[in-house]
């Protein structure tokens, strides 16, 4: 497994991340089996994973508690990054979303996160969270200041209970604002093979600042571990279904550019998802893949891909094959 440091820190991490989103269960990801959730992530940790990526509103506190299961006796094998901003508490903060009986907003008041980490930290089952992000910015009309946000996160730093700072779902403005007040060492954003916006400004920027990057939806939600056929049906409210690729034309388009590389899967002896994988994080830029799971069957395969390399030339010809694709319809 390659491993790469978050940001300027001393923290090591590996290429291939463990996404806890799925495994918070609820209407966005249906039914899901803590047992099996927790056997997935030790067969992450046993294949090389090292970092794993969780938030207070994957199920309401479940995912961190269920990671918190996972990696008790073994915390110091792992690279614990959980979120804050999300918030469903009170009635401050501008409404994002909502979702089974909680209203979420966004907030990211200093007293908010202090009330956020003490419960991730008692969830996590840990005294210090190695990179602590946040979720999602804060808008208009009740915009809270990144530089207060920040002044916060930089003092959790100093007391010990975070080592890393990130922040998810940003543009360059909001990154600036957070360099304006302290050393940001990590990103969050959407990027996957189909959905490569991010190659515009943002990868250039961190390149040039040392902030890396953790991407999210690497495998467009299994879309393109070409196991998710014609047939599969999404169901109502499954967050698959906010996914433009998932619908019935656009998904043919992206199963039939997957079939076209049953020669790289064999050159190489890898699955589907190990070679979007090992693609993803050779681009310039992204230093981190998490990738979701709930099985251990699905986290050891995804883990094996932090060690394939993959060609040059096979890395241009996958790009020109999602370039070809174009936009979802
Ligand atoms: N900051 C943010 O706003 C944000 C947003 C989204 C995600 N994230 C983070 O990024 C992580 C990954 O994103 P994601 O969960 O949206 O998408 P993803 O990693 O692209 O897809 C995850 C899903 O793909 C399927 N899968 C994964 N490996 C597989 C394999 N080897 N074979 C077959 N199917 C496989 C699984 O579906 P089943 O579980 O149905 O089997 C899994 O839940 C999240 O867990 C979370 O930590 C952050």
């Amino acid at each position: 497994m390659k491993k790469r440091r978050i940001g300027t820190t001393d923290i090591e991490a590996s290429v291939v991340a463990f996404g806890a989103w799925a495994i918070g269960g609820g209407t966005w990801w249906g039914k899901t089996d803590d047992d099996e959730s927790i056997r997935a992530i030790h067969a992450a940790l046993d294949g090389g994973i090292n970092l794993i990526d969780t938030a207070p509103v994957y199920g309401w506190g479940r995912s961190e508690e269920v990671v918190g299961k996972a990696i008790a006796g073994r915390r110091d094998q792992v690279v614990l990054a959980t979120k804050c901003g999300l918030w469903w508490h009170d009635q401050r903060g501008p409404v994002f979303f909502e979702l089974e009986g909680h209203t979420v907003r966004r907030l990211l008041r200093p007293d908010a996160i202090r009330r956020e980490i003490e419960d991730s930290l008692r969830r996590l089952g840990t005294d210090c969270i190695d990179l602590y992000q946040t979720h999602w910015q804060t808008t208009e009309p009740d915009k809270d200041p990144i530089a207060e946000t920040m002044e916060c996160l930089v003092r959790l730093k100093e007391e010990g209970k975070i080592r890393a700072i990130g922040a998810s779902n940003v543009d360059i403005g909001h990154i600036r604002q957070y360099q304006a007040a302290g050393v940001l060492d990590a990103i969050q954003p959407r990027y996957s093979m189909l959905d490569r916006q991010i190659e515009r400004d943002l990868l250039p920027y961190c390149m040039e600042h040392s902030i890396s990057t953790l991407v999210y939806s690497p495998l467009e939600q299994g879309l393109l571990t070409g196991r998710i056929g014609m047939d599969y049906a999404v169901a109502p409210g499954e967050y698959r279904g906010n996914i433009p690729w998932f619908k019935p034309e656009n998904r043919r388009r992206v199963l039939d550019m997957l079939a076209g590389w049953k020669g790289l899967t064999e050159k190489y002896g890898c699955t589907l998802s190990q070679l979007v994988i090992a693609w993803t994080i050779a681009q310039p830029g992204i230093t981190f893949a998490l990738c979701g799971a709930r099985k251990a069957a699905h986290s050891s395969e995804n883990a094996a891909a932090g060690s394939l390399v993959v060609d040059e030339a096979d890395i241009l010809k996958i790009r020109k094959d999602v370039e070809g694709l174009g936009n979802p319809e």
